[in-house]
């Protein structure tokens, strides 16, 4: 394969870990000679990195296909190139069906390819059939990726621990999409967490679709779950912060709550959904725990560290709930007391038991649960907020602000902080005085110690 200097614009739907498989496949085309596009147009491969959660997220890319296709025909018009890829959790779901539905697609690839990109776009190069590749293939793709030094590194990374899912809620196509779960070994972690480091990162979230299901080999053979990584982890010099996302009820064991209280490197801030507040919608999900195991759950957090932060996602119009069941949830909330959390309108997904049980909700309806739901959050989340004011906090500076002069951090709890700071500051941790609440981030003064 030549490897002549092209352009690659990989374009991003979904969540984290989507966004961290994007930055392994600038990886891995790196070595061919590709470089960051600053726009499609000027791009000679544009992937689309796709997530099947929800409906909507589906079909954006369909109407994102409608836009390549014209930019792939002008620039063949000028004598140019232009691929087209679609990855991720649509590629993996869709398939063939990609192509039957947009023929202007090169290369269909899923969340466990990404790691053979070179070889797939050299059997595209060389045919003239679009390539399909949704295989789980029995290699451990991490071993052939590599966190490379061409990406512009932010104080903040990602870092996949663990990936796929067992549980099956009856709604979700993650156990379909992402597969099985499977943990990383605990010595490529570490190898990867150092390397983060010496680019420059001083916090890694780790992610998983299950991530406190965690539990990898060391290099003596031992199994570590979550709360031994975190520790590891927490020994890597310059690493200053550790965060995890997404837990499942299930999973959180006692060693990391543990953690939340004796290790300071973790930060108080913990993403456990709950979905629903109501057991019969909980079982019908087969979600697999109570309400009450939940609420206790918290309460075991909260009695290890006090301050943590609580965040969730709710699913509204869930086939079968009724008002009532609703109330629930709206209770739970009430109870918890989130600093933040994600609310979504039930789309049922092609395959999923869900899809078709009885008792679909009408969809206006689904409209006024969510409104009423996400009042109720939104009004938490600027409560909790609110309680920073007057507060000093350890704000780790991220980059730039808006503002001339301005740099943006994050707070322990995860908040967007706004202060005055000299830029050379950024990667490093301040005492935040907070001052403003704005609707999603905090303002606050920074005075350095003379
Ligand atoms: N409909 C609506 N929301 C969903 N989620 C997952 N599947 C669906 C679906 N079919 C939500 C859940 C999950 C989050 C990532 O997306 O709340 O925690
Ligand atoms: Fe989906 Fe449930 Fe697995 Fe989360 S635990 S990824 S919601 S199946």
């Amino acid at each position: 394969m030549d490897k002549r200097p092209r352009k690659v614009f990989v374009k991003t739907y979904g969540c984290q870990m989507n966004v961290y498989d994007s930055a392994r496949m600038h990886d891995v085309l790196e070595p061919l000679g590709y470089s960051e596009a600053a726009n499609p147009e000027e791009a000679d491969l544009v992937i689309l990195n796709t997530c099947h959660i929800r409906e909507k997220a589906a079909e954006k890319v369909y109407s994102e296909l409608g836009k390549l296709k014209r930019m792939k025909r002008i620039k063949a018009e000028q004598g140019g190139e232009m691929l087209i890829a679609v990855a991720g959790c649509v590629a993996q779901a869709e398939g063939e069906e990609i192509v039957r539905r947009a023929p202007a697609v090169d290369l269909v690839f899923g969340p466990q390819a990404y790691q053979r990109l070179p070889e797939l776009l050299a059997r595209r190069e060389a045919g003239s059939i679009p390539i399909v590749e949704t295989e789980f293939p029995a290699e451990d793709k991490f071993e052939k990726l590599n966190v490379g030094g061409a990406l512009k590194r932010s104080v903040a990374a990602f870092l996949t621990v663990q990936e796929g899912c067992d549980k099956f809620c009856t709604f979700c196509v993650v156990p379909y999409t992402r597969g099985a779960e499977f943990s990383r070994p605990v010595e490529q972690i570490i190898a990867e967490a150092r390397k983060l480091a010496a680019q420059g990162v001083r916090e890694i979230t780790l992610l998983g679709q299950n991530v406190n299901a965690y539990h990898g080999n060391d290099a003596n053979g031992r199994s570590l779950g979550l709360g031994g990584l975190v520790a590891e982890l927490s020994r890597i010099e310059g690493i200053e912060r550790l965060r995890y996302t997404t837990s499942h009820p299930r999973d959180m064991s006692e060693d990391l709550i543990a953690a939340h209280a004796i290790n300071p490197k973790l930060m108080p801030y913990l993403h456990l959904p709950i979905q629903s507040g109501s057991d019969t919608i909980l079982k019908s999900m087969n979600r697999g725990h109570t309400v009450e195991n939940y609420l206790r759950l918290v309460e075991r957090v909260r009695n290890a560290c006090p301050d943590i932060a609580m965040s969730g996602d709710f699913i509204v119009g869930f086939p079968g709930e009724t008002e009532a069941d609703f109330e629930s949830t709206l209770k739970v909330i009430a109870d918890v007391g989130y600093a933040s959390a994600y609310s979504f309108k039930y789309s049922p997904r092609p395959g999923t038991p869900a899809s078709e049980a009885p008792g679909q909700i009408p969809e206006a309806e689904k409209d006024a649960r969510l409104q009423t739901l996400q009042a109720l959050v939104i009004a938490q989340q600027t409560a909790f907020n609110r309680k920073m004011i007057g507060r000093t906090l350890p704000v780790l500076l991220e980059k730039t602000g808006r503002q001339p002069g301005q740099l943006v951090g994050r707070s322990p709890y995860l908040q967007p902080v706004h202060l005055l700071a000299e830029s050379h500051l950024i990667g490093k941790i301040v005492d935040a005085h907070i001052t403003g609440v704005g609707s999603n981030s905090l303002s606050g003064h920074y005075r350095p110690s003379v």
